[in-house]
This record gives C-alpha cells, structure tokens and sequence, in this order.
C-alpha cells in the first residue's frame, strides 16, 4: 500500500508561553489524500493553526513537536533547510487570514506572485508573469497584467486575498493550507473568494485544509470536518453528517451557537464558559466544565478519540448519547 499523501500521526505541540513550555497541540492524527479536503474547526486558542502551520514545518522559534507530519511517507520535521524550502514551494502552499500582513507593501503584487517561481523553482520571469496572470484571471481579478503593476495598497482586502490564492496555487503544489482565509473580509466578499477557492481545488484536485471557525461553511467546502478542543481533535466525520448528527458534545454545541437565520431573532446562542487552551484544560475530558452532559467519570479520566460510526469521536457517553445530541446542545432537563 502507498503512503498517503498527507500524514499527520499523533502531533502535539509545545511553545513557550510566559516563561515555559505549555502544551498547544495534542495527539492530532488525520490523513489526507489528492482532492480530497479537510476543514479543521473550534474555537479561538483550540491550536488550529498551530496544527495547520505544522504541515508546513512552520512553528513559532523554540516549538518542541512530537509524533509525525509525512508527505508521501516523508517527515517533514526532519527534513533539511533546504528540502523544506522546496517541500513548502512544490508540494503545500499556504493561504494566510489577513493577506495585508503577509504581502510585502513596498513590492509590487507581480514581484510578490513571481517570486517564488523564479527564484526557489528557477522560472524566467517572463514565464512567471505568464503563469501567474492566468492564474489571476483564474481567481478572478480582472485586468490582470495592470495589477501586476500595482501596490498592495492599490487593491481592496477581496483582491488582495485572491492574489494571495493565486501566489498558493503558482508552483502547482499538491496541498493548499488554508488558514480562515476569509474572515477578514465582508460578508459578499468571503462567499465569492471561498466559492473560487473551493471550485479550483475540486477542479486541480488539490488536497485541502480549512482552517475556519464556521461549521457550515466547513461542510459547504470540505467532505470532512475534524473539530478541535483544547488542542485536541473530539469529533471526525463526514461534513454533512457531522452537521445533521453531531456526536461530540462540543460539536452539538457550536452548532447550536451559530446564528440562527430562519430562528426567531437570530441571535448568537454562545456556549457556556470560555474556550481554553490546551494547557489550561482541565483534567479529564477538557470540554467537562462547559459540557451540559458531563458526569464524574467525565472529569476523572480523558477520553480517547475511537471509531465512531464512519468516523472518531472522543466522548465517553457516544453510545448513551447517540441520536439525542440536537444541535441546539442543551438536554431537556
Ligand atoms: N506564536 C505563538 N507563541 C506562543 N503562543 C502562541 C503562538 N501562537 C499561538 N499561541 C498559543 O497557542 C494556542 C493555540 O493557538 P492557535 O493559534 O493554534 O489557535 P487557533 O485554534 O488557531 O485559534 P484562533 O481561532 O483564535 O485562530 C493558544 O493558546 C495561543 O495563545
Ligand atoms: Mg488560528
């Protein structure tokens, strides 16, 4: 049997955070094939990018990781300066939230798209520019050799991030990391960059991970969706059935915190307490303390993700719960 093209097997992720080192990332796996594409959703501080950076081999100076990241049977933590250099140009690219702070301001968007082409993958420039002005008529930025010309600050947070998709898919790579792409923009604007950023990876059969916070946008992009606690994976399944039939806990409840558009004020429903970081979990299952379902046993000891019907769930109580987890989250008491 091949290797997948993507894996990732029992990632955990330390970084130093006032003073010492603190746990991130916890025991993530998942595997990822060509075409295929994986939404990772949570809350703020549940190491989402931190796990998306790690496919890159991207962590913050002095990170201390564990477990594997491989590409076609590749570890990409002991890959050389050199090879993770091209790793990152040819084979996975990735997709950043705000493209302002990753675009250089004082170059020109041609230079910023070429770059890579010509100076990692040895492209004359005059090829560069022409792959990357199909690439920008491909992503939906009109006029597209006068843009080449342009400054960052010429174009408005909608071009600029389609650009920036235009950069990911330049050197052809095989897997686009995604890390909430649209959030820093309207709402009109997010929906046409994520259906562009959607259509062109079914038709490149591009692998992709998508960061975002939105469940339902998860689905509508990706076939499967990991949801993500306290630096934990809780829930895998497929996107739709995650949806219709949430199995964790935590699941259930952020998709009963989204706004309701067709209820009756549409008013954000949040879930009880704050979300936390893996390193300020508590003991036992990490998700207890906000859990409207949680027991003793919950607290005692943490449980481990284990198949769950076509997916991985980590909750003690799945099989108790199963049919009677709505996604408004509470029981009736
Ligand atoms: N560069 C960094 N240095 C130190 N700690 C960091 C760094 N970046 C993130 N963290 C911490 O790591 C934890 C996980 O962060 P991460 O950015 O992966 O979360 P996230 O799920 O992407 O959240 P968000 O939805 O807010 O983007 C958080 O507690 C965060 O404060
Ligand atoms: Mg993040």
């Amino acid at each position: 049997m091949s290797a997948p093209l993507l894996e990732v097997r029992d990632l955990s992720i330390d970084l130093k955070l006032e003073g010492r080192m603190q746990a991130v990332v916890r025991d993530v796996s998942f595997t990822l094939s060509h075409g295929e594409a994986l939404a990772l959703v949570g809350e703020s501080g549940a190491g989402k990018s931190m796990t998306a950076r790690a496919l890159l081999g991207m962590l913050p100076r002095g990170a201390k990781q564990s477990g594997a990241v491989r590409v076609d049977g590749e570890s990409v933590f002991e890959m050389s300066r050199k090879a993770l250099s091209s790793y990152r140009t040819k084979r996975i690219t990735m997709i950043f939230q705000d493209p302002r702070a990753h675009i250089n301001p004082v170059r020109t968007i041609g230079d910023f798209l070429t770059e890579a082409l010509r100076t990692n993958l040895g492209w004359t420039r005059e090829a560069a520019e022409e792959r990357v002005i199909g690439l920008l008529d491909d992503v939906g930025v009109p006029h597209a050799r006068r843009r080449m010309r342009q400054y960052p600050h010429e174009l408005s947070g909608g071009l600029l991030q389609r650009v920036m998709i235009a950069a990911a898919l330049a050197p052809d790579p095989d897997i686009i990391v995604a890390d909430e792409p649209t959030t820093a923009l309207d709402v009109t604007t997010q929906a046409e960059v994520m259906a562009i950023l959607s259509e062109l990876q079914r038709e490149r059969r591009l692998a992709l991970v998508f960061v975002t916070h939105d469940l339902e946008l998860a689905a509508a992009v990706c076939d499967r969706t990991a949801v993500m606690y306290a630096g934990r994976v809780v829930e895998t399944q497929g996107s739709e059935r995650l949806h219709s039939e949430p199995a964790h806990p935590y699941t259930a409840a952020l998709l009963g915190s989204r706004p309701q558009m067709s209820g009756d004020n549409g008013a954000l429903v949040t879930i009880p307490g704050r979300p936390v970081s893996a390193f300020e979990a508590p003991a036992g299952c990490s998700f207890a303390d906000r859990c409207v379902y949680s027991q003793d046993a919950c607290r005692a000891s943490s449980p481990r993700l284990r198949p769950w019907r076509a997916g991985e769930v980590a909750c003690f109580r799945v099989e108790e719960l199963h049919g009677s987890l709505v996604p408004e989250g509470a029981p009736d008491a």
